[in-house]
């Protein structure tokens, strides 16, 4: 006993010591399990030769993408070879199940003459595979031929598979729509991270967009809108007589043809459509759906506070529709959930409305959160009987939960904490961490939008609080609405780096966690970014501004960064920084008799590393007051 305590002791020693060593050779997002570097590396040259144990399709198939993967940047095409002889990169197939594996892990071998590849499924070599074009040089991502790169791999040995089972991002095609070519990219961007899971959000006030066949308006008259550009927040409704020809909708062979294009990067799509509010699109097309039963347009922007989005849960025709419209969902996406929503109804509708009424009054329900607790209850029931499963966001707790279903936590964990205790599987999507719409700087130096959430923000993210069973947290998602994200650039710009910590977050073991390696780990993914036209956000470079207050009716306003080894300059003249400007020093800075503008900027090694921020003296006590508000 003593002896294996001295190995196991000697073992993790050799793992801690090797965890500093490996800081630059391998950047590998998200961690894997267990990685044990050793000395030299493989190279890879024309001798090596790609070998299989399996015969399967799947892994034929992996094995063609990933030898198109290394032809474009090395010029080298890799012979696929029947026997093991020589130098091989062999991605093998376990004859017994390796129990450590599961059906998502794989054991990755490095040496001087072999990379072997072993997984239990198909699923696990194609993780196994990310993780190799990650150990490459970034150039492994270049389009075309390159020159001058030693194309080699660092001797390792890693261990690796999932924490959880649901490692998810969203994506809002509602509020913008995005074409079956960007959702195809969107969804090759993710499968490199290991996500295993994009969750469409298919309806909303702002456009319908999946074919129902049956119900022809919905992609006729609620897929469109009228043509407005600029902020979220002053998109006007449409002028009388006014065409709506801006949105589209996907037909169910686009569909077929993304869900299809997903399944061989091991992502299942969750369609969403939500319900009971959030349904302008949806009301517009067949009217007579909401309480006030009036006619309505699909809106650019936001809806008014007299628009009613909100389906009238005391008519029948309400439950007919949504029964063809899930009939003809459960049948086209093989995902076993179905997404309705159930978030931010305004109830107040349903109050005034006196088919709602007779509703409560039949059913015997005390108010309108039981009301909406039938609602989804009953929703719950149809989607049963076409096989499916509920899941919900987290208001579908309110009025009581319905028998089985899944809980989606987006108010904070609060929601999954208490479906917990409830025995509710649960999804943890925490607006303050997982919400990719929010700013992820000082909103000086970002497109406008809400809230603030870093990238530090993200990467601390718990997603199994304290006492809850662990095996009913499924995992989390990263959700992008796309209110403020109006082109598919903006999408990817506001997805990455956040999402490369959320998947480090869903993927790795929670020890593994180390900000400073990640921070590397990330600019190694940025080069990679440039090679692939990823646009992402280097917010994590700008200098943060906070704002104390400082005596009376005064402010003063402290900075600081999100990363080490940056240095702050900066001016209060309204002119922009530079390194011969002032160097701030971590002291608290007051503006300057007549000065009205702070202005900072970051640098490393002699170079400007982050956008320039900006305050105001009078936005700094704006701030102040926010700051005692939600954010
Ligand atoms: C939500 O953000 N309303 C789920
Ligand atoms: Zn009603």
């Amino acid at each position: 006993m003593k002896i294996k305590l001295l190995f196991l002791t000697i073992f993790l020693t050799a793992i801690l010591l090797d965890a500093s060593a490996r800081e630059d050779k391998i950047n590998v997002i998200p961690e894997p399990v267990a990685v044990k570097t050793t000395d030299g590396e493989f190279i890879l040259d024309k001798n090596v030769r790609l070998v299989t144990n399996s015969g399967s399709a799947d892994v034929s198939n992996l094995i063609q993408n990933f030898k198109k993967k290394i032809e474009v940047p090395t010029g080298i095409n890799l012979p696929i070879a029947s026997n093991s002889n020589g130098k091989n990169i062999s991605l093998e197939i376990n004859e017994s199940w390796d129990e450590a594996l599961g059906d998502e892990g794989y054991r990755l071998n490095v040496s001087e003459s072999s990379v072997s590849l072993r997984a239990n499924t198909s699923k696990g070599l194609f993780y196994g595979i990310q993780t190799i074009l990650q150990l490459l040089p970034v150039e492994i991502e270049s389009s075309h031929k390159t020159d001058k790169v030693s194309w080699k791999i660092p001797c390792v040995e890693i261990l690796d598979y999932p924490r959880f089972g649901w490692r998810g991002l969203m994506l809002d095609v509602s509020r913008h729509f995005f074409t079956k070519g960007e959702v195809l990219r969107y969804l090759d961007e993710m499968a490199r991270y290991k996500y295993n899971r994009l969750h469409l959000h298919l309806a909303d006030d702002q456009g319908w967009r999946i074919e129902i066949k049956a119900l022809p308006n919905l992609t006729k008259t609620g897929a469109w809108r009228v043509e407005r550009t600029g902020l979220y927040g002053d998109l006007l409704p449409a002028f009388e007589h006014e065409p709506a020809t801006d949105g589209g909708f996907y037909t169910q062979e686009d569909m077929k043809e993304i869900i299809a294009y997903a399944a061989k990067l091991h992502i299942v799509i969750l369609p969403e459509i939500d319900v009971p509010a959030h349904s302008l699109a949806l009301i517009a097309s067949y009217p007579g759906l909401s309480c006030t039963q009036k006619q309505y347009s699909v809106v650019a922007g936001r809806r008014g506070p007299y628009v009613d989005n909100v389906l009238c849960v005391g008519n029948e025709t309400v439950f007919e529709k949504l029964d063809t419209i899930f009939t003809e969902i459960a049948n086209l996406f093989p995902c076993k959930y179905i997404h309705i929503g159930g978030d931010e109804a305004d109830k107040s509708f349903w109050e005034n409305c006196p088919k709602c009424q007779k509703r409560m009054c039949e059913e015997h329900l005390d108010n309108s959160k039981e009301l909406q607790s039938y609602f989804v209850k009953r929703m719950e029931k149809m989607l049963k009987a076409k096989g499916k499963k509920l899941i919900g966001w987290d208001e579908i707790l309110e009025g009581g939960l319905a028998p089985e279903a899944t809980v989606m936590s987006w108010r904070g964990m609060q929601g999954g904490i208490e479906a917990a205790k409830q025995k509710h599987h649960v999804i943890m999507t925490p607006q303050r961490f997982c919400y990719l719409d929010l700013y992820q700087s000082d909103r000086s130096a970002e497109p406008p939008t809400y809230g603030m959430c870093l990238l530090s923000k993200s990467y601390s993210l718990e997603p199994v609080p304290e006492g809850v069973d662990d095996g009913l947290i499924l995992g989390g998602q990263g959700n992008l609405w796309t209110e403020s994200v109006p082109n598919y650039r903006q999408v990817q710009y506001m997805t990455w780096p956040r999402a490369l910590a959320l998947a480090e977050v869903f993927w790795s073991p929670k020890q593994n966690k180390n900000w400073e390696h990640f921070v590397s780990k990330v600019e190694n993914q940025f080069q990679r970014f440039d090679l692939l036209n990823i646009k992402y956000a280097r917010s994590f470079y700008n200098p943060i501004i906070s704002v104390n207050s400082s005596g009376y009716r005064d402010v003063s306003v402290s900075l600081s960064t999100e990363i080490e080894g940056l240095v702050i300059y900066y001016s209060f003249d309204n002119i922009n920084p530079d390194e011969f400007y002032p160097k701030y020093e971590g002291e608290p800075l007051t503006f300057p008799q007549g000065a009205s503008m702070l202005k900072a900027v970051t640098y490393r090694g002699g170079k400007q590393v982050g956008s320039i921020v900006s305050i105001t003296k009078e936005g700094a006590k704006q701030r102040l007051k926010e700051a005692s508000g939600m954010w």
